[in-house]
């Protein structure tokens, strides 16, 4: 397989069922940015390295498809606003088969 379906809500609500490819090595964030699901300057601030939360999405469904929290991303989000249970870090989700099918809404700017 090389695309995955991966429904995300945008800040304003709307749904968008989006394709990602798993061979190019992106993240979640990335792929945000590419469909313009959030507007440029208020998402992947830091660029991906766990430093600023702007990423931060909300999983709706399909959290048992992704890795673990590593340390940063906890630190990261022990810090942040608008956390929640279900709060991660869109930039340390890697697109791959595996997370097929999730469901994420994208979290307030902080
Ligand atoms: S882009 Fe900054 S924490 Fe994800």
């Amino acid at each position: 397989m090389q695309d995955i379906h991966i429904k995300i809500t945008d800040r304003n609500g709307e749904t968008h069922d989006v394709i990602a490819p798993t061979d190019m090595s992106m993240n979640l964030m990335e792929v945000i940015r590419s469909y313009e699901l959030a507007d440029e300057g208020t998402i992947g601030v830091c660029g991906g390295m766990a430093m600023c939360a702007s990423c931060q999405v909300y999983i709706n469904d399909g959290a048992d498809k992704l890795q673990e929290m590593g340390d940063e991303e906890d630190a990261m989000l022990s810090e942040a606003f608008h956390v929640q249970s279900n709060s991660r870090l869109g930039c340390q989700i890697h697109i791959s088969e595996e997370i097929d099918g999730l469901e994420v809404a994208i979290a307030p700017y902080p």
